[in-house]
């Protein structure tokens, strides 16, 4: 769209609210974008505020608008992807793969920029993330104005992102010319953005594209062996990985001060997610003490509300307001309603949010990473944190590569740890244990499958899978979260107490586990020769079965003294 076919109008003060429900309608709101202007819209996860990105003049009425700092580069949105490559140095293979995967979708990735972007929108970086949308709205919005986009959310800084038309008109009314409705949006939590100017992905900030999703089509299309480094708010703010300038910066923050209680989903037994819903309880009922008459929100599922409902008293239950997201384990019912949740518990005043935090993977990397930013400095101590880890034991198994020698013991123990009946802590034998077998090597490189020999092995000696298993690189994280280590010769040993001194105390490798622990070893041809495990790399399916025999009677001999060293016992 020129600049000179239309010269669109607000008055100055003023904002438009558009509610599209056709093409037609969209052509205003382009054409503010074209002229210069600003205009939030919606996109799948959540409202932007847009200008023409290729506009210094436009550009700087975003951050004016947000009161946001100019050292916080903005993404660029793009309808199309042959637009990107005018915007960019040059599209590499790792580029072009998560492109073809992910867009249009709720992705940004961030390339060397070209000169057309202006520094204002790169806050002076090399980079700019890149980012086409699959909100139709968004999409059309973009193709009609003829411009990439720049477009932070459109919340003013430091409140939670605008998932909703209501939440941009709260925040922006009279400080921008027109805001698009287009309802609620789908996703709820900000894009994932991932570096793509090296060899690998990094994830510089977790949104709804996950890390698996990412390593996925990394393997499949070839690109070697991604090592996925994900960058934590914590390495952000101690400067370790200053990639993602908007990291450092509060956000989200809503006026009540917000606890997280954990967590909404578990792993372990019934019995334990009725305690979780206690302490939910107890929290919210801790808070009501403090009788000053002020209220309480709590953002949980419905289950949760259900019980609470059920055990407060009706006078505390009108100093409770609840904003529920779906049922309690709806990971992307949470995501969706997060923000709009903090929105309006804070818009009824209350003094304190209880929020539901979850364990696991996918989505809820990024859910609790907003949450938590959320909570900011006045986020508590989750109550349950310890309870959840206390009820789960890890047992790491090292070797070099992790395609051999590791796996196999791994699937072994997971193995036994599934004969052998079921766990629970020493001397309380109504709280159940989880017991985890995991594997890594000291010179892995990550994602590659078990050796064919090594899965043949496992699975025709005891049925165990190993299609799935994909290497990992040894990492100090590994040697503190895991409760007890065992190597596959001493030298493995060795270096892992030097990666980690403060947790050589739970190290071993196998011969060093049976003389420490005094286990005898029954006469057996599988057990007679080294005292380490030899690597069967590159031998034949013979040498591998030898090799899984014998970490097999080895960890039977094992067993009990592992369990008595992890603090359980099996129940009766
Ligand atoms: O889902 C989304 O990404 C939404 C919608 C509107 O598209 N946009 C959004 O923009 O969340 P914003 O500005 O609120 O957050 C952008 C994040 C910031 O943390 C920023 O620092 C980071 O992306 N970012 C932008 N460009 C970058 C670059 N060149 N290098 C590193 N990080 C960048
Ligand atoms: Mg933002």
């Amino acid at each position: 769209m020129s600049r000179n076919t239309i010269h669109p109008k607000v008055p100055k003060g003023t904002t438009l609210v558009i509610h599209p429900n056709r093409d037609e309608d969209l052509i205003f709101p382009a054409a503010l974008l074209a002229a210069g202007e600003l205009v939030a819209f919606p996109t799948e996860t959540v409202y932007g505020l847009g200008a023409d990105a290729t506009d210094e003049t436009a550009v700087a009425k975003i951050f004016k608008a947000k009161g946001r700092p100019s050292d916080n580069p903005l993404i660029v949105h793009v309808a199309q992807k042959s637009d990107i490559k005018d915007l960019v140095l040059e599209i590499n293979p790792l580029a072009e793969c998560l492109m073809n995967a992910f867009m249009p979708g709720p992705i940004t990735l961030v390339m060397n920029k070209s000169s057309k972007i202006p520094d204002l929108v790169s806050a002076g970086l090399q980079t700019v993330g890149i980012r086409m949308p699959s909100h139709p709205i968004a999409e059309r919005l973009i193709r009609l104005a003829g411009v990439p986009v720049a477009a932070p959310s459109a919340n003013v800084s430091g409140s939670p992102s605008p998932t909703r038309a209501e939440h941009v008109e709260k925040d922006l009314t009279g400080k921008i010319p027109c805001i698009v409705d287009g309802g609620p949006c789908e996703v709820g939590l900000e894009s994932t953005v991932v570096d793509v100017t090296g060899t690998w992905p990094v994830i510089l900030r977790p949104g709804a594209v996950t890390l698996d999703m990412i390593v996925d089509v990394c393997l499949l299309s070839g690109i070697a062996a991604p090592d996925v480094a994900v960058m934590t708010h914590d390495q952000v703010e101690n400067g370790e990985a200053p990639r993602a300038p908007g990291m450092k910066y509060r956000h989200y923050a809503p006026r009540a001060a917000l606890s997280i209680v954990m967590p909404a989903v578990t792993s372990v037994v019934s019995k334990d997610r009725n305690d979780v819903l206690a302490a939910f309880l107890s929290k919210v009922r801790e808070a009501l003490l403090e009788d000053d008459g002020s209220t309480i929100g709590v953002f949980c599922g419905k289950e949760t509300s259900v019980y609470m409902k059920k055990e407060l008293s009706a006078a505390s239950q009108n100093r409770v307001f609840f904003y529920l997201y779906g049922r309690n384990t709806d990971i992307e019912g949470a995501a969706r309603g997060l923000f709009d949740g903090i929105r309006s518990l804070d818009e009824e005043g209350v003094k304190h949010i209880f929020a539901a935090g979850f364990v696991g993977n996918g989505l809820v990397k990024a859910y609790m990473n907003r949450l938590e930013k959320a909570a900011g400095d006045k986020k508590e101590l989750d109550p349950l944190e310890s309870y959840y880890t206390s009820h789960t034991r890890n047992v790491l198994f090292v070797c070099t590569g992790n395609t051999c020698r590791s796996p196999m013991a791994e699937a072994i123990f997971n193995i036994l740890v599934k004969r052998n009946g079921d766990y629970t802590l020493k001397g309380e034998s109504d709280t159940r244990v989880t017991l985890i077998g995991s594997s890594a090597g000291i010179f892995a490189e990550n994602g590659s499958p078990a050796a064919s020999n090594a899965a043949e092995a496992v699975r025709t000696l005891y049925g165990a899978d190993l299609s799935g298993h994909r290497s990992r690189k040894i990492k100090k994280e590994m040697l503190e979260e895991n409760d007890l280590i065992l190597a596959v010769t001493s030298e493995h040993a060795a270096m892992l107490r030097r990666i980690s001194p403060d947790n050589a105390g739970k190290m071993y490798s196998f011969s060093e586990y049976l003389h420490t622990k005094s286990i005898y070893l029954p006469l057996s041809e599988t057990l007679s020769y080294t005292p380490d495990i030899p690597d069967p790399f590159g031998r034949d399916i013979g040498v591998y079965i030898k090799t899984a025999r014998r970490l097999y009677d080895l960890l039977s001999a094992m067993w009990l003294a592992v369990l008595a060293d992890l603090g359980i016992e099996i129940l009766p």
